[in-house]
């Protein structure tokens, strides 16, 4: 059975506006946190040389001490959550397995990727229903050009001959991702893959924020929400990865097929109205087919419609989010996991909100700005692909 996920430590520095309990208790498990990761070290190493220092009561309190706080360490660690997006899209090609390595070598609490299911029923990583012309290389070495065929009509051995680890040079995403690393010999990976790349670096605490990459907009390009949900939780149970998953989508109708299938497993409610994607469609008199019938008309705000979904996590793109909407959300009970967020202006902005979370193609970056605020980082496991 897939295991229940017990919901992560909210935490930020933001200052609350009220001194509501919520905020409060990130507030106390900020401080707990960093004040376990900077005793554990001390402490430890008093226990290592208990035979040299301190008398008897000195040694046991200081093996309790070392005990507890290397106990807590990795759960109020992972309070805040630092998540890679496609690995770390910034620095290596997006949702390969140098990303996902990249992103475990630099720490993260969580590895954000995308899914897609192949013609002989296989969970492959790919943030596309049908090949990318912009990362995509054929056996000849050239990048393909559109239209390209859709995952769901190539079988895991037909994948193979697809060279996914270089941007085509000139293409805007070149632009805009410089300093991705170049790569060739690089193929979409299976989820499975990605889970054994973790398991290799001995990260037993990282979690994987995974997309259901289905659209009411092109459903002859993708297995039915419904359908790709039962072979996503197949693979999930077989891994037995149930409790270290998360399950997120524009697409609502698989977060609820999720949630009937797999009570347990956390569903991250995405959102966006821009013009390239609006799945909320707020101003649509019929509403969003996105969003398994909850409409914003009826609700009067996204994390209300998120809320009336059932969603543990409301994840919006950043540049829609406010600090009423983070506390609206708070007050809902629900986490604030932005998407994507690379520049550290805007990750400031947000840690002083009080957001959740925040998924962004530069984990290293993020780092550098939580260690500047003193929070708690994860752990950081050297991996190779
Ligand atoms: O995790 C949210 C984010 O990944 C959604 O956007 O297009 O990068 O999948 P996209
Ligand atoms: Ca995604």
């Amino acid at each position: 059975m897939i295991d229940i996920v017990p919901p992560a430590v909210i935490g930020s520095n933001a200052q609350p506006k009220r001194c509501d309990r919520r905020a409060l208790f990130r507030r106390a498990a900020r401080l707990l946190a960093a004040a376990a990761l900077a005793l554990t070290p001390a402490l430890a190493s008093a226990f290592d040389l208990e035979g040299h220092r301190g008398g008897l009561p000195l040694r046991r309190a200081a093996r309790l001490l070392a005990a507890a706080a290397l106990a807590l360490t990795p759960a109020l660690a992972s309070a805040f959550d630092l998540e890679g997006h496609r690995g770390a899209r910034g620095l290596a090609p997006e949702n390969t397995l140098p990303a996902f390595a990249a992103a475990l070598s630099i720490g993260v609490s969580t590895l954000e990727l995308d899914t897609a299911i192949t013609k002989d029923g296989v969970v492959v990583v790919s943030h596309d229903a049908r090949l990318n012309p912009d990362i995509t290389r054929g056996t000849d070495g050239r990048w393909l050009s559109a239209p390209t065929r859709a995952v769901r009509e190539l079988t895991l051995d037909e994948l193979e001959h697809y060279d996914v680890g270089r941007i085509k040079p000139g293409s805007d995403y070149s632009y805009r991702f410089p300093d991705q690393k170049r790569m060739d010999g690089v193929y979409m990976p299976t989820l499975a893959q990605v889970f054994a790349l973790a398991r290799r670096a001995g990260n037993r605490e990282v979690r994987f924020n995974i997309e259901i990459k289905t659209s009411p907009k092109k459903p002859a390009d993708t297995l039915a929400p419904e359908d790709f949900a039962k072979v996503l939780l197949t693979l999930i149970e077989r891994e037995r990865m149930g409790s270290r998953v998360i399950i997120e989508s524009f697409d609502w109708r698989a977060l609820k097929a999720v949630q009937t299938l797999a009570p347990s497993i956390p569903t991250s409610y995405l959102s966006s109205q821009q013009r390239s994607l609006d799945n909320i469609a707020a101003d649509e008199p019929g509403g969003s087919a996105w969003t398994a019938g909850v409409q914003f008309r009826d609700q009067g705000s996204i994390p209300k419609m998120v809320k009336a979904a059932g969603g543990a996590i409301w994840s919006p793109d950043f540049r829609e989010l406010s600090a009423e909407l983070v506390t609206q959300a708070h007050e809902l009970g629900l986490r604030v996991i932005p998407w994507t967020v690379n520049k550290t202006v805007d990750m400031v902005r947000l840690l002083d909100w009080g957001v959740d979370g925040l998924i962004t193609d530069r984990p290293d970056v993020l780092r550098e700005v939580l260690a500047e605020k003193k929070l708690p980082l994860p752990k950081a496991t050297p991996a190779t692909p």
